[in-house]
């Protein structure tokens, strides 16, 4: 669903990623684990438009998508959960919700789940309970929730999870992950980018260990579950900065 092929990107000061490839099937999980500053926040926003890529293509169910403006490639389908969540402060989940809310084009045919208000509430109960609180009085799970359920109401195709559990309580840790599997059960590609291994083998059928914006390690869910040691040992040799 989601393919990135040599993929460089970086700011004035710099290129950060270096011919970056990476796919992502419908109805998958790939983690892309790294240190602060490998540039997970940067591949992120290459794919969803908000940094123009300077070499590479970001291709969408076969359709070239790079270096489109970040609103087009949000109406092709591909949904971002920024670092951080970035709710509104002023409005109330109420608000978030109906402002969030874009139909997919043609009825959602190519789109593997439509999402509604009320079917975003029904995955998570906790939004309707708080939908009059504003942005600025959630708690930080709450805030993680609004802008996963901001994410989902454009009807993605592909998910990207910037950071989703950071600074989040263990128990709350767990139900992201849940609803991350239950995300890609519903055939939704996700990319999710976390400094973690050991949550993002929880819930990742692929992963890729990026360090200095290079994919160092390639790895299957199920045998870095069996055996994290290849992981483990690709991120302790990595140089942490920034
Ligand atoms: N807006 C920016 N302008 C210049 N440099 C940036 C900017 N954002 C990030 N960087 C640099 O790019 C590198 C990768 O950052 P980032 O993609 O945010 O990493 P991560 O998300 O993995 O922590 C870092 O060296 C960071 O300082
Ligand atoms: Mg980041």
């Amino acid at each position: 669903m989601l393919e990135v092929t040599g993929l460089t990107a970086g700011y004035h000061g710099g290129t950060v990623l270096h011919g970056l490839d990476l796919s992502v099937p419908a109805g998958t999980v790939h983690a892309v684990v790294g240190h602060n500053g490998a540039g997970k926040t940067t591949l992120v926003h290459s794919v969803a438009g908000l940094l123009r890529p300077g070499a590479g293509t970001v291709r969408l169910g076969g359709r070239d998508v790079t270096g489109l403006p970040a609103h087009r490639i949000a109406r092709a389908g591909i949904g971002l959960v920024p670092q951080g969540r970035r709710v509104f402060a002023g409005l109330t989940v109420a608000e978030h919700l109906r402002l969030s809310h874009r139909p997919p084009p043609s009825g959602g045919a190519s789109r593997p789940s439509v999402w509604t208000p009320a079917r975003v509430l029904e995955l998570l109960p906790r939004l309707g309970e708080r939908r009059g609180h504003r942005g600025a009085s959630l708690s930080g799970g709450e805030q993680q929730m609004l802008a996963l359920a901001r994410a989902l109401l454009a009807s993605p195709s592909v998910l990207l999870l910037d950071e989703p559990t950071e600074g989040l309580a263990p128990a709350l840790v767990q139900q992201v992950y849940d609803l991350v599997t239950t995300l890609a059960g519903e055939g939704i590609a996700v990319l999710l980018v976390s400094p973690s291994p050991a949550q993002a083998i929880r819930c990742a059928d692929r992963l890729t260990v990026l360090t200095s914006g290079r994919a160092v390690l390639r790895s299957d869910g199920d045998q870095a579950r069996a055996d994290p040691t290849a992981l483990n040992a690709a991120l302790e040799l990595a140089p942490a900065k920034g």
